[in-house]
């Protein structure tokens, strides 16, 4: 099979497959880290976009927003809803390996495990250091990453999706010799009878190489969250969320601020069901 992800096909199937996402809930959490790190932001550059969830979030906070993606087909639906929301949002077609962009941003953020697409960790520090050339002194890089432990427990098998006018057959392969998760999808659309197919793979990285890939990049003060948390993330956990500084240091470590966030979160997180 091809390996191509992310056509138009499934694009145009995108947001009602990923319906139950809490992206509104991821929202909070980033505001609570800027928070924690009392950053203000006004410029965002939302990587790997997609059908522009969070940057649409964001938008409507009249935050400044550009939005980066290699799929034209993503970047059309996420233009689509902007457009029909009146947001002024700069959707920009390129690969996060190698993109540049001229405007420097306060806040980089790359969610939905979008990073475990870049398959080498080679690659994963052109990203790194793409987006350090891309902040401001003093910025922060925000991204979610579904750790090795979690891709390699994903259980193989096949799932059948019904929208109303699609049917998507979406099959999860585990290979752990290559530490690669692989979803073959197989995506019939009713109202027009075509038939696509795509191939998606993730990678999983230990915690400790991306850190030294980041550090690689010059980020300086790294700090590795379980999702929705404000404690260190473990290999074990599921999804761990890295906030990386450029040219700037955290102010001195607030134990109280953090416990009182821990637990605002895991209300939150039982409210959710997270
Ligand atoms: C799981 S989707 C997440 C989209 C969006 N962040 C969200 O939260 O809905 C992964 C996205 O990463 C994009 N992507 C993967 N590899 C990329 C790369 N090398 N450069 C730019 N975009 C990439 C895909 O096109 C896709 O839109």
């Amino acid at each position: 099979m091809k390996n191509k992800a992310y056509t138009s096909s499934f694009a145009s199937i995108y947001d009602d497959v990923m319906g139950t996402v809490p992206y509104q809930v991821w929202y909070d959490y980033l505001k609570e880290i800027l928070d924690y790190y009392q950053l203000e932001a006004r410029k965002v550059l939302d990587l790997a976009c997609g059908t522009g969830n969070m940057s649409l979030l964001f938008a409507r906070d009249n935050y400044q927003v550009t939005g980066v993606d290699r799929s034209s087909g993503m970047l059309e639906v996420a233009k689509q809803k902007a457009r029909e929301e009146e947001l002024e949002i700069n959707f920009i077609e390129a690969d996060l390996c190698s993109f540049q962009l001229e405007e420097k941003f306060d806040l980089a953020i790359s969610l939905f495990d979008s990073l475990n697409y870049i398959l080498q960790l080679e690659d994963l520090k052109k990203v790194f250091k793409n987006v350090f050339d891309s902040l401001r002194d003093g910025g922060i890089f925000i991204f979610d990453v579904n750790t090795l432990s979690r891709l390699m427990s994903i259980e193989p098998g096949t799932t059948i999706l019904n929208g109303e006018d699609y049917t998507c057959i979406w099959e999860d392969i585990v290979n752990e010799e290559k530490k690669l998760w692989q979803v073959k999808l197989k995506i019939y659309h009713k109202d027009t009878g075509e038939y696509h197919e795509e191939f998606h793979q993730e990678k999983g990285y230990k915690i400790a190489d991306l850190k030294g890939a980041l550090k690689e990049a010059e980020f300086e003060d790294i700090a590795v969250f379980n999702a929705y948390t404000f404690t260190e993330a473990t290999d074990n956990d599921n999804r761990i969320y890295f906030v990386a500084l450029k040219n700037r240091k955290r102010s001195a470590e607030r134990p109280v601020l953090r416990s009182v966030k821990n637990l605002k979160w895991g209300i939150k997180r039982f409210i959710n069901g997270l």
